[in-house]
């Protein structure tokens, strides 16, 4: 039983919060964009709430100390609560580095669904999209998350994905299948049996 009124909803109206945690560069993002576009078609209403985009207006001004990064959390889990209980699925992509916080978010909305979104540190390092490992082996960016700052990882995370081994089409349909199977998106398996 979850803790709110949701659950005796039909998978496509269930609001859910599916919460992307790992490394920065580790592709929450991307994947997040490529579920967003799927669930949409499926008929579901979306919303994303991205880290690097929260922190340019929810967030702005708050920086990486453990205490703000709480603070962020916090305030994503608050407003992603708000949209579950309306039946919106709620995609949050933020690197997310302490368990506690996660679980306190966790316990707070009920119908969530956690994603470890899993690379080794020498991937993202030789990635370094933005540049940022490079400046954080040097010793110039403190509190790196990762490199000079703790990242811890979930326990008992509902899927990994491991985007050193998998495409981005494979962790999105590990996502899909979970979703599935906890009621929160109408599985295409049984809609194609019921039409048999
Ligand atoms: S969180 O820790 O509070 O969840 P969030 O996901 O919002 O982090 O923001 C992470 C993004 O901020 C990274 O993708 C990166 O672009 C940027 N960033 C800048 N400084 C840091 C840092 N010290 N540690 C991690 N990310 C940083």
């Amino acid at each position: 039983m979850t803790n709110n009124h949701n659950d005796h909803k039909n998978p496509t109206e269930r609001g859910v919060t599916i919460w992307f945690t790992g490394l920065s560069g580790a592709g929450k993002s991307t994947i997040s964009e490529k579920l967003e576009a799927h669930l949409r078609t499926a008929g579901k209403k979306v919303e994303v709430l991205d880290g690097d985009v929260v922190r340019t207006n929810l967030s702005k001004g708050l920086g990486f100390s453990k205490e703000d990064r709480d603070t962020n959390i916090r305030r994503i889990g608050f407003v992603s609560k708000l949209l579950t209980r309306n039946g919106v699925a709620v995609l949050v992509a933020a690197i997310s580095p302490y368990r506690d916080v996660r679980d306190e978010v966790r316990q707070s909305i009920g119908d969530f669904v956690e994603i470890y979104v899993h690379c080794p540190i020498e991937e993202l390092t030789r990635r370094d999209v933005k540049g940022l490992y490079a400046k954080a082996l040097r010793g110039e960016l403190p509190n790196f998350t990762g490199v000079s700052d703790p990242y811890e990882e979930p326990l008992h995370p509902e899927v990994t994905v491991h985007t050193d081994s998998e495409s981005v089409d494979e962790s999105v349909a590990k996502v899909i299948a979970k979703l599935e199977e906890m009621g929160y998106l109408a599985s295409k398996k049984a809609a194609a049996g019921a039409r048999r």
